[in-house]
């Protein structure tokens, strides 16, 4: 997005504030989905809400005919909502309530197993309701996603799947083909996110269709789909990553090469999210002031990690830019902090910057996945206001929290009142 259009932005609505491209949500998109086509014909993308989960973006995922993977229930009204449909959704998590299992066989959603404890309360679900449900399982591969350890979900010691050592996820298969009620639709698996090496892919899906082919062999089941989760890493620091083209590759290739022991052609579902929304979304905020220690030069602005979590907790780099001084000779290295009391607290550490001064307006970019989904009211800070942008126009998709959205559903019993 133009530094111009983030400017006006920022001074019609206010800082922080998050602003979403939504040409590039959908050329990502695009992109995405024909590297893939281009070369397994029967592909679906079930956009990762979680890496964004506004209902404006929701809805632009809907039109371009994705479906979506989901992790809660709040997740899967909200694609309810922007109308994607139950048989796109696919609700993930690695430990559902009843609750929330009640609530996907009654959407008709397709359930993704974590456990066999899950496959049997599902069991007893649709026997006391007297429904049926569409199931797959997320299986453990045991892979190594060689990305950060907080978002690896792929290794052996990992809490998510259904583990492939031991016969485990054959045998949750096989528990499930004597389940009357469950249609089993599908396995999938997620090994991890930011990955940025092309190897664990064809790892991933090497194993995958491995255990796909002993299921038709040794069990008779056929898969409608074969989903392999998301992952594909983005250049935050503009390094080199992988192209959706040489994903596309790794992956196809696999598939394809076992079309002919598989004996047919499942569906391939993809789940994307950073790549999606990532490099869609920035984060704009204010400049309060550059404090001067003996030590360092801190550039405050007026949000912390409460608004982008993603620093602080996995020490990520966002490119940062000063709008107002675009051009402008980097003379300076600061470090940009945020107003949170935790020192923590650092969205860009060591930068090389313009000299800045009270009142500019500093660009978080590539802030598109898990910036506003992680945010929270940490400090009883009010979270930003998330703003849509398309040609001339910038509309609020998210409205500013206020300070009564702090007391809402805070109930203070009578006698503390005295
Ligand atoms: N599918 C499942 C089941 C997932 O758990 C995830 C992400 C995705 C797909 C999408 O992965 P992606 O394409 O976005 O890499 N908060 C972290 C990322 C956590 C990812 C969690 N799962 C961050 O800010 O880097």
């Amino acid at each position: 997005m133009d530094p111009e259009v983030l400017l006006k932005v920022a001074r019609k609505f206010g800082t922080p504030v998050y602003v979403y491209d939504e040409d590039q949500i959908r050329k990502n998109y695009r992109t995405f989905l024909s590297a893939i086509k281009s070369r397994y014909k029967n592909t679906r993308i079930r956009y990762a809400l979680k890496a964004n989960p506004s209902l404006a973006v929701c809805h632009i995922l809907r039109q371009e005919d994705s479906g979506v993977d989901v992790v809660s229930e709040g997740e899967l009204l909200t694609a309810l909502k922007a109308g994607i449909k139950p048989k796109d959704i696919i609700f993930t998590n690695n430990s559902k309530t009843d609750k929330e299992l009640t609530a996907a066989v009654d959407a008709g959603v397709i359930i993704n197993l974590d456990s066999l404890h899950e496959l049997y309360r599902l069991k007893k679900t649709i026997k006391d309701k007297k429904k049926s449900a569409k199931v797959s399982f997320r299986v453990n591969l045991a892979v190594d996603p060689k990305t950060h350890p907080k978002i690896a979900t792929g290794l052996r010691e990992s809490k998510f799947g259904i583990h492939l050592e031991g016969g485990l996820a054959f045998k949750a298969y096989g528990v499930a083909k004597g389940v009357k009620g469950l249609g089993i639709t599908g396995v999938h698996t997620h090994i991890g996110s930011q990955i940025t090496e092309l190897g664990v892919f064809s790892e991933t899906t090497e194993k995958i269709m491995e255990f796909a082919c002993q299921l038709r062999e040794e069990l008779g089941i056929k898969l409608e789909f074969i989903d392999l989760g998301g992952g594909l890493g983005i250049p935050y620091m503009g390094e080199n990553v992988p192209t959706p083209e040489a994903y596309a590759e790794a992956i196809t290739s696999v598939v394809n090469g076992f079309k002919k022991r598989l004996g047919y052609e499942p569906e391939l579902w993809l789940e994307p999210g950073r790549y999606i929304v990532g490099n869609a979304g920035v984060l704009l905020c204010r400049i309060t002031g550059v404090k001067e220690t003996p030590y360092k030069k801190f550039v405050n602005v007026d949000a912390g990690f409460n608004v982008l979590m993603r620093p602080a907790m996995y020490d990520s780099y966002h490119r940062v830019e000063v709008l107002n001084r675009v051009g402008d000779e980097a003379t300076e290295t600061y470090d940009v902090v945020g107003n949170i009391c935790e020192s923590g607290d650092v969205l860009a550490k060591g930068r090389r910057l313009p000299k800045v001064s009270e009142g500019d307006i500093i660009a978080f970019y590539d802030a598109g996945a898990y910036g506003f989904s992680m945010s929270s009211q940490y400090n009883l800070r009010p979270r930003p206001a998330e703003i849509l942008v398309w040609g001339e126009t910038a509309e609020v998709i998210r409205e500013r929290e206020t300070f009564e959205d702090l007391f809402r559903h805070q109930r203070v019993p009578k006698d503390l009142l005295k």
